[in-house]
């Protein structure tokens, strides 16, 4: 079976290649030529995870699965969510996000979090979705230099250190988008 990972980062599809049966062959998005931005209209990661799997179904034909992860914290109803990237603007800055995640949370007695992923699959004319959770806790300081995005201010449970600080190994153990993978490893291998 031809399998594409509708996703421009490398990175994660370098890491998702490694975990996927020899069987599959793994293509990404410049293997079939698609080069364009899919655009996340979706107010939920749901549907902006179908969104991207369903385009590249309907535009090339293939097999296909995305994903979309997002920070939801408690106290905010699960804000920032869909809108992780560009909490704080267009530019995406992680600084600016982690600093509107402080403002928005001061005063307030929890800082209760969990990270979230869904993957949205398209297969054979069947489409579902796998999804993947770490729970934890914002900190009212930054602390790691490794990572991305908000991990130096997230604490997962039963750690005393944030994300950047643990690093890749034992982050991708216990991710929000290692258990989605694994989840949606096990809803495919009977292909
Ligand atoms: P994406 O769907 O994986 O691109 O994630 C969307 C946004 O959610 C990222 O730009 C980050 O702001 C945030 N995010 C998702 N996963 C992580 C993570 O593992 N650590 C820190 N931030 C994350």
């Amino acid at each position: 079976m031809k399998l594409v990972f509708a996703t421009h980062n490398a990175h994660k599809h370098a890491e998702v290649k490694q975990l996927l049966p020899a069987h599959i062959e793994f293509l990404s998005l410049s293997d079939i030529g698609c080069t364009e931005d899919i655009e996340e209209t979706g107010s939920t990661l749901e549907e902006n995870a179908m969104i991207k799997a369903r385009y590249v179904l309907n535009n090339y034909g293939y097999n296909c699965f995305a994903d979309d992860s997002g920070l939801e914290i408690d106290v905010l109803d699960g804000a920032p969510g869909v809108y992780s990237a560009r909490f704080a603007g267009p530019e995406k800055s992680n600084s600016a996000n982690i600093k509107k995640v402080w403002e928005k949370l001061k005063g307030k007695s929890s800082t209760a979090a969990q990270f979230r992923t869904v993957i949205g699959v398209c297969i054979d004319g069947k489409e579902w979705q796998c999804e993947g959770k770490v729970r934890g806790h914002m900190t009212r300081e930054k602390r790691g230099e490794k990572g991305f995005g908000y991990d130096p201010i997230f604490v997962p449970e039963g750690h005393t250190q944030t994300f950047a600080e643990l690093g890749d190994e034992i982050k991708n153990k216990i991710s929000h988008r290692a258990r989605a993978i694994h989840e949606f490893l096990a809803s495919i291998s009977a292909y």
